[in-house]
């Protein structure tokens, strides 16, 4: 069985095939980058529309088929960015009316999910969501991946990303594999930060004025950067080790854009090793948005019966993780 995947959420627009040996045939991508500041959905839309033709003809040339030997399409319907969703949504839509296949309609996170239990083979995690737009623990319990802690305002990812640019230390956000937050935080010192963890719950606003605050007072930028960053990854580290003890977890499984963050994964490392339990990181590589995590999950729901019809399937900017059906 073959599936192609669309994914255009945010600020990429992939195209993914894999079969379900698992083996991924193609892996095509375009990434969006804002001129200045943080994603402009209309621009990134935009944008999506001229280099769509191209990423999906290079992902069936690098997969060495044609669109005919496809049995499914699957596309990324939300959450994420209205403008940058409909797109992926017209192609898919058109691409399964044009050539007659069926439509298969994925969640967004629980397919950054999907693939990193693909890839490491975690079986029953407890999942650490992570990426610019999503802070959520979440764990798979009565057909649903339900949500244990999340953040109360803004998501890690954004925490960081505007945080570099309020410092002027970013973009690029991230040179090789390192986000200019964890560069900066090299040889700085802890200075008294404001630590929130609600509950199961963690946030970050506070954090984000309160760093800028004492950095406009005169506070040197390194010990900024390390302590903004030390509080932010500990919370997290925080509400992840109480999930684990409320719900007996053995695995947890770190997938999204912030996965990458080798620091966040040390300080996981050490808490795993602690409460000896298996920790899983999603590859970098497919912890970002991609087309291939659509891809797989599509055909996870495709062999579970899972289509929608061309005309109803309506994009969902706040499409939530635990409103999905997980049939495997
Ligand atoms: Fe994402």
């Amino acid at each position: 069985m073959l599936v192609l995947g669309i994914e255009s959420t945010a600020h990429t627009f992939g195209v993914g095939i894999v079969s379900d040996e698992p083996r991924i045939l193609a892996d095509a991508r375009y990434n969006y980058v804002p001129k200045v500041g943080g994603i402009h959905p209309r621009e990134a839309a935009e944008s999506f529309i001229s280099n769509a033709p191209r990423v999906l003809s290079e992902a069936l040339r690098s997969a060495g088929i044609s669109i005919e030997s496809v049995d499914a399409v699957a596309v990324a319907l939300g959450p994420g960015l209205g403008p940058c969703l409909r797109i992926g949504a017209t192609v898919a839509r058109v691409l399964a009316v044009y050539y007659s296949k069926p439509l298969v309609p994925v969640n967004h996170a629980v397919a950054h999910i999907e693939i990193g239990k693909m890839l490491t083979g975690a079986r029953d995690p407890l999942v650490v969501y992570i990426s610019g737009g999503n802070t959520v623990i979440a764990a798979l319990y009565g057909g649903r991946y339900r949500v244990f802690g999340e953040t109360l305002d803004i998501a890690l990812g954004n925490f960081m990303d505007t945080l570099a640019r309020e410092l002027g230390i970013a973009p690029p956000y991230v040179v090789e594999g390192v986000h200019a937050l964890d560069r900066c935080a090299e040889g700085g010192r802890y200075i008294e930060m404001p630590y929130v963890v609600k509950g199961q719950d963690t946030s970050y606003s506070g954090l984000l004025t309160a760093a800028l605050r004492v950095y406009r007072s005169g506070a040197r930028l390194e010990d900024v950067c390390f302590s903004a960053r030390e509080v932010a990854y500990s919370s997290l580290v925080e509400v992840a080790e109480r999930g684990l003890s409320q719900l007996g977890k053995r695995e947890i499984l770190l997938v999204g854009g912030v996965a990458a963050s080798r620091y966040l994964v040390e300080k996981f490392e050490v808490m795993a090793r602690y409460r000896e339990v298996e920790l899983y990181v999603t590859p970098p590589k497919y912890a970002v948005d991609n087309g291939v995590m659509i891809a797989w999950t599509g055909l996870l729901l495709y062999k579970h019966g899972v289509t929608v019809e061309p005309e109803r399937a309506y994009v969902r900017q706040r499409w939530r993780l635990d409103s999905v059906d997980v049939y495997w």
